[in-house]
C-alpha cells in the first residue's frame, strides 16, 4: 500500500486495517496496458459477425425487406427477420422475471420506436454484415409517432424499479392555503443516453445445449438466468463472463434485444456470433433516462418553514413497457413539512424504453427540487444553507422513522468551509472576476438511498497462506475488484497482496447487481461473512488439535491477523494458517456466506447517503457562455472502504452532474420521432476542458444499522444535487432562472 490514511471509526472492529486505505486499483495496470479483456475481445474459432438493421420510423409496420439483396452480398451467411426467426422459449411480450423488460426480438413486423432492431444479418466479416444490413432497404407503413410530454398522461402504479408512484402525507391544499408565501416552479429535464465508452457487445457460442456468452453486464448471475429463460435451458447451462465493463451506468443492468438475438442467431447457424452495437445503435434499444417535467408547489410560513411541499413529475415511457423516472422521490426524503405530496404521471411515447441511468430518479429529481429550494430561499431572503437547516428533516419526513445515520449538517458545514461560502452575497449578479465574467455561487443537497441486493461469496484459505475470493462481482470502472479485496483481506486476516479475486462470471456465487450504488455493501457483506466462516473453520481445527498452541481455545477466543491465528489477548500463543492446514493435511479450506441486511433494521430506519455540492460558475455577460470554475462536494456515505476510489466515484458523479446541468440532451425530432444527435459528436458530454477543479470531502459517518459493515455506497450520489448547484450558481451569476436542462447560453441572452 502506498499512502495510508485510515478513516477513524467508532464502529465495532468488524474490520481490520485494510479497510480505509487508499489502495490503488488492482486492475489498473491491466486496464491501461490492454491486458484486461472486454466482451468483444473474444475471438472464438468460426466466428460470424452480426449487424442490425434498425427502424428509421418510430411507429408503424415494416412492409418490405430486401433479404435477397442482403443474402447476395459476398460474405453474408444468414438474414434473420420476423419471417424466419426461430422460436424463443419466453414470450417477449411477457414479464417472467424480476428486472425483466418487454422487448422487440423480431417477434412481428411492428415498429415501436426508431432504432428498434428489425433484422439481423450474419456474415463472415463485420464489413459484410454491415453492408448486408444496409442492403435490406426496409419499406414501411408509417404512423404518426407520439412524442413529447404533452401526450395524454396516465397514473402509473410504480416508478423506477418498483417504488410507489404516489406517496403523500397531510393535506397539501390546506398547507398551501395556510401559507404566508406560496411558490410554484416547473422544471424540465431532457432525455439522456448512457453512452458508456464500451458499447453493448456480445459473443455468443453454443456448445451443444450449453450457452457461453461474453457480454458486459452489471449482474452476471441474473443475466445468465435471463438468458436461460429466453432459451428454455437450465441456468447452470449458461456461462456468462463479464469481468470488466467499459462503463455501465445502468444500461447494462438488464439484457436488451440485441444480446438475445445474437445468442439466438448463434444457435440458428451453429457458429459463434459476435455483435457490437454502433454508437448510433446505443440510442434506442438499450435504455435511457426519460425526459421529465416536474412541478413543485411550496407553501412557507412567515419564518420560512414549509407548510406544504408538492412534487409532481410527468415522465415519458414507451408503448410496450413502463419505466418511469422516479423524479419526485427526493421530496419524500429531504425536508420536514406537515404536508408532502409526491406524485408521478406518465405519457406513452413511441420511443425505446427508458431505464435506470446514473442515479435514476434522484439525479433528475434533485435537479428540480434543489432549484425550487433555492427559489424558496431567495423569496425568504435567506442564505440557501440556512433555509435548508430551517427545514432540515431530523427524521424520515414521510414515516417519522429515524435515519440509520445522517451527517448532512456536517456536509453543509464542511463543504461550505472548503468552498468559502461565507460572505456570499444573497442577491444575484454581484460578483465579477478580473476578466469581467459574471461569477455565481450555488449549492444543492445530494441524496441517494442505500439498497442492498442478496449476494453470496466463497473464501478459500490455501495452504500457501494465500486466499481466493470468489463471487460474481464485476468491475465497471468503480473499483469493485479493489474495495472488495480490501474487505476480504480484513475478513481473512491477510494482507491485500495475499488475496486473489475471481469474479465476473455467472458460475461463481452470486454477487448480486452492481447497481443502486449497493455493490460494495452487498458483495462486501457476503465476502466478509465468507471470510469469517473460513476463519471459524480454521480456528475449530486448531482448537481441536492437541499439537496446536491454540488447542482448547474456543472460536471466540481467537484473533486472525497477518495470516496467523492467535489467542485473544495473547499474541504469542498462535500459529500461521499454513501450519494449521498442513498439520490437518488440508490443501485448502472454504467458507461460504450470504450477505443480507437485517430486515428489522430495514423496516425501522430510513437509509440514505447525503451530501452537499457547491458550484462556482463564470458567465460571459456578452456571449452567455457558461463555465463551471469550481466544484466542491462533501458527502456522508457511511464507512468508506477506499477513500481514493470513493473520491474518484464522487468526482465522476459530480462530472455527470455538470453534464446534466450544461451539456447532455437527446434532441428529438417530434415529426419523425428520431433522435437528431445519436452520436458523440453532437450528444454533448464533458471533455477535460469542461471539467474544473473538483474537491471531494468524505464526511465521517458511523452507521450501525445500514448493514454490519456500515457501508452506504458512493456510486451515484455525486450526480445528485450537482446539476441544481450549477443551475443555482448560474442564477446567482446572472439573475436568470433557467428552468430547462441543460442550461445553454441562449437561455441567458
Ligand atoms: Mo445504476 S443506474 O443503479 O446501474
Amino acid at each position: 500500500m502506498s499512502d495510508v490514511t485510515p478513516i477513524a471509526t467508532a464502529l465495532p472492529q468488524r474490520m481490520g486495517s485494510n479497510a480505509g486505505q487508499r489502495a490503488t486499483r488492482r486492475d489498473g495496470v491491466a486496464k491501461v496496458t490492454g491486458a484486461a479483456t472486454y466482451a468483444a475481445d473474444n475471438q472464438p474459432k468460426g466466428l460470424l459477425h452480426a449487424a442490425f438493421a434498425c427502424a428509421t420510423i418510430a411507429r408503424g409496420r415494416v412492409t418490405g425487406l430486401d433479404v435477397d439483396a442482403a443474402k447476395a452480398h459476398p460474405g453474408v451467411v444468414e438474414v434473420i427477420t420476423p419471417a424466419n426467426r426461430p422460436a424463443l422459449a419466453a414470450d417477449p411480450d411477457s414479464k417472467p422475471m424480476r428486472f425483466w423488460f418487454r422487448t422487440q426480438v423480431l417477434q412481428d413486423d411492428r415498429v415501436l420506436y426508431a432504432g428498434q432492431p428489425i433484422a439481423l444479418v450474419l456474415a463472415e466479416t463485420l464489413e459484410a454484415a454491415t453492408e448486408g444490413a444496409a442492403l435490406l432497404a426496409p419499406t414501411y407503413a408509417p404512423e404518426a409517432p407520439r412524442i413529447g410530454l404533452d401526450e395524454p398522461p396516465y397514473t402509473p402504479e410504480a416508478v423506477g424499479i418498483g417504488a410507489p408512484a404516489k406517496v403523500t402525507k397531510g393535506d397539501i391544499e390546506a398547507g398551501l392555503a395556510a401559507a404566508a408565501r406560496r411558490l410554484e416552479v416547473t422544471i424540465e429535464t431532457p432525455a439522456q443516453y448512457h453512452n458508456a465508452m464500451e458499447p453493448h457487445a456480445i459473443v455468443a457460442e453454443w456448445q451443444g445445449d450449453r450457452l457461453v456468452i461474453d457480454t458486459p453486464n452489471q449482474a452476471p448471475v441474473m443475466a445468465a438466468a435471463a438468458f436461460a429463460t429466453w432459451f428454455g435451458i437450465a441456468p447452470q447451462n449458461v456461462t456468462l463472463r463479464t469481468p470488466f465493463l467499459g462503463g455501465g451506468f445502468g444500461s447494462k443492468a438488464v439484457l436488451s434485444a440485441p444480446q438475445i438475438l445474437a445468442a439466438l442467431a448463434a444457435r440458428m447457424v451453429g457458429r459463434p456470433v459476435k455483435m457490437v452495437l454502433t454508437r448510433a445503435q446505443m440510442f434506442g434499444p438499450v435504455g435511457h433516462r426519460g425526459a421529465t417535467r416536474q412541478t413543485l408547489r411550496m407553501g412557507l410560513d412567515g419564518a420560512g418553514r414549509f407548510t406544504a411541499l408538492a412534487h409532481h413529475t410527468i415522465a415519458e415511457t414507451a408503448s410496450f413497457d413502463e419505466f418511469i423516472e422516479a423524479a419526485s422521490t427526493p421530496s419524500r426524503l429531504l425536508y420536514a413539512s406537515p404536508a408532502i405530496a409526491t406524485t408521478h404521471a406518465a405519457v406513452v411515447n413511441d420511443i425505446g424504453l427508458p431505464g435506470p441511468m446514473r442515479a435514476p430518479g434522484e439525479a433528475s429529481g434533485t435537479a428540480a427540487l434543489e432549484v425550487a429550494i433555492d427559489i424558496a430561499a431567495e423569496a425568504q431572503g435567506m442564505d440557501p444553507i440556512d433555509f435548508r437547516l430551517l427545514n432540515y428533516a431530523e427524521t424520515d419526513p414521510m414515516t417519522g422513522n429515524p435515519y440509520s445515520s445522517k451527517a448532512l449538517r456536517e456536509c453543509f458545514a464542511e463543504g461550505a468551509k472548503a468552498f468559502g461560502w461565507a460572505g456570499r452575497p444573497l442577491a444575484p449578479r454581484q460578483m465579477t472576476d478580473d476578466r469581467g465574467m459574471l461569477v455565481g455561487w450555488g449549492m444543492g443537497t445530494a441524496n441517494f438511498p442505500c439498497p442492498m441486493f442478496e449476494s453470496e461469496a466463497r473464501a478459500t484459505l490455501r495452504a500457501d497462506g494465500s486466499a481466493l475470493v470468489e463471487t460474481s462481482l464485476i468491475d465497471m470502472g468503480q473499483g469493485a475488484w479493489t474495495a472488495l479485496a480490501q474487505i476480504a483481506a480484513d475478513a481473512l486476516g491477510l494482507g491485500l497482496d495475499r488475496i486473489e479475486m475471481r469474479g465476473g462470471a455467472s458460475d461463481l456465487p452470486d454477487a448480486g447487481i452492481a447497481g443502486g450504488s449497493g455493490h460494495t455493501a452487498s458483495a462486501g457483506l457476503a465476502i466478509e461473512g465468507a471470510g469469517a466462516e473460513a476463519i471459524r473453520q480454521l480456528a475449530e481445527i486448531a482448537a481441536a488439535d492437541p499439537a496446536s498452541p491454540l488447542y482448547g481455545t474456543g472460536n471466540a477466543g481467537v484473533v486472525a491477523r497477518g495470516g496467523r491465528l492467535h489467542a485473544a489477548g495473547d499474541e504469542s500463543r498462535g500459529e500461521s494458517y499454513a501450519e494449521i492446514l498442513a498439520r490437518a493435511d488440508r490443501t485448502a479450506l472454504s467458507g461460504q456466506a450470504k450477505g443480507v441486511r437485517d430486515p428489522a433494521a430495514a423496516g425501522a430506519y430510513a437509509m440514505q447517503s447525503h451530501g452537499a455540492v457547491f458550484a462556482e460558475v463564470k458567465v460571459d455577460p456578452e456571449l452567455g457562455q457558461i463555465r463551471v470554475s469550481r466544484l466542491v462536494g462533501a458527502f456522508a456515505a457511511g464507512r468508506i472502504i477506499n477513500p481514493r476510489l470513493a473520491e474518484s466515484q464522487l468526482n465522476g458523479g459530480m462530472i455527470w452532474g455538470l453534464s446534466f446541468a450544461l451539456l447532455e440532451r437527446a434532441e428529438m425530432d417530434p415529426r419523425s420521432g428520431r433522435l437528431l444527435n445519436a452520436d458523440l459528436g453532437e450528444y454533448l458530454v464533458p471533455v477535460n476542458a469542461d471539467v474544473p477543479s473538483i474537491q471531494t470531502l468524505l464526511v465521517h459517518e458511523d452507521d450501525p444499522h445500514v448493514n454490519p459493515l456500515g457501508i452506504k455506497g458512493v456510486g451515484e450520489i455525486g450526480t445528485t444535487g450537482t446539476a441544481a448547484a450549477i443551475a443555482n450558481a448560474v442564477w446567482h451569476a446572472t439573475g436568470v432562472r433557467v428552468t430547462r436542462y441543460p442550461i445553454r447560453l441562449e437561455d441567458l441572452m
